[in-house]
């Protein structure tokens, strides 16, 4: 996703960026007011689920699809794809942005060792969310790096998402991935705290 930080999205992000909603999320809500419309309302527990954040075993799916990824899904050396994770009983965690997923796909043999530790057959995940001050990430590499138009800080996907330039100063929460039966699962959810560190600040 590449997110324009001027272009106003509802509800407002907690950096001020504006985003927040994307494609998945505004079918949901399409979804949620037909069927409020049919008196039908989501379980307490379905809502409880869509909100975890990514779990050990979970799969991953697209912005858009429910059908577990597998590593060929995702294009090598190139542009992040947006995920989700979706419990093995198939409830996507979409229900709070902060639990998207980026991920990214290399030659297994071309990583180094920590982050090999951490890739699914080559592919890797970070978080959406940026350290700084929480602006969505963009889906567009800069170079090989992952990069946040709002203050332009970058992060490197092949060191486990470690600060390339400022002013962010923590590397990308991670999860780790396996494989299984052909299709990346979550192995571990991420290793640090979701979120910007300068919200509220004077975000500079
Ligand atoms: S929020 Fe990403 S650089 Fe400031």
């Amino acid at each position: 996703m590449s997110h324009d930080p001027k272009e106003p999205r509802l509800p407002a992000h907690a950096c001020g960026c504006g985003a927040n909603l994307n494609r998945r999320t505004i079918l949901q809500g399409a979804a949620l007011g037909i069927a409020g419309l049919a008196g039908v309302r989501p379980s307490f527990a379905q809502d409880a689920a869509d909100a975890m954040p990514p779990q050990a075993g979970d799969f991953l799916v697209s912005s858009l699809g429910t059908t577990p990824l597998s590593p060929e899904d995702i294009r090598l050396n190139s542009n992040p794809t947006e995920a989700w994770a979706m419990s093995p009983d198939g409830v996507v965690r979409s229900g709070e942005f902060t639990n998207s997923i980026l991920l990214l796909r290399y030659e297994a043999d071309a990583l180094p060792p920590e982050s090999a530790a951490m890739a699914g057959d080559g592919v890797l995940g970070y978080t959406l969310i940026c350290t700084h001050s929480g602006c969505p990430l963009n889906t567009s590499l800069d170079g090989e790096l992952i990069a946040c138009d709002c203050h332009g800080s970058r992060f490197d996907p092949k060191s486990n998402g470690k600060v390339a330039h400022g002013p962010a100063k923590r590397k990308l929460p991670q999860v780790a991935l396996a494989v299984a039966d052909g299709k990346l699962v979550i192995a571990k959810g991420f290793d640090s705290r979701i979120g910007g560190d300068s919200v509220g600040d004077d975000d500079r």
